[in-house]
């Protein structure tokens, strides 16, 4: 049994400890926003917050996961920078088939939450493992650059 903190309520499943964390949230909590792209850490689709740092759900064992806090995009509206960065995607029309979306804006809610004036290196670096296979890529920076000319 793992007793698990997501998205600021508490769940208690019983669970083999290798179970993938975005299985947990897929299959057990019914939080089906996290996608599942590759299972190995290459695409980002399953991208969550631990204690608002970006990981990849789909690699993390539920034995890992302990007492730190998992927020999913189920959430991030209640997030200040999140809800301004679901806006912005919003606004300019960022997702086209909206798959590898969630895991975008997690990683994009990350970056600006650490770094609110982040260069194209710095967008480079954070958002580089999050992989679209519509090609969004300039509609996402253009979203973090208006971001972080707007002061999030
Ligand atoms: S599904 Fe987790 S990184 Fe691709
Ligand atoms: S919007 Fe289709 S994969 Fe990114």
């Amino acid at each position: 049994m793992y007793t698990l903190q997501v998205n600021g309520i508490s769940h208690t499943v019983d669970v083999p400890g290798d179970k993938p964390l975005l299985w947990v949230l897929r299959e057990n909590l019914k939080l089906t926003g996290s996608k599942y792209g590759c299972g190995q850490a290459l695409c980002g689709a399953c991208t969550v917050h631990l204690d608002g740092h970006p990981v990849r759900a789909c690699v993390t064992p539920i034995s890992a996961v302990g007492e730190q806090a998992v927020r999913t995009i189920e959430d991030i509206a209640y997030d200040a920078v999140g809800a301004k960065v679901q806006e912005t995607w919003q606004n300019l029309n960022v997702p086209q088939c909206g798959y590898c979306q969630s895991g975008q804006i997690m990683a994009a809610t990350a970056l600006l939450t650490d770094n609110p004036t982040p260069t194209d290196r710095d967008i480079d670096e954070a958002m580089s493992g999050n992989i679209c296979r519509c090609g969004t890529y300039p509609r996402i920076r253009r979203a973090i650059h208006k971001l972080a000319n707007g002061g999030v």
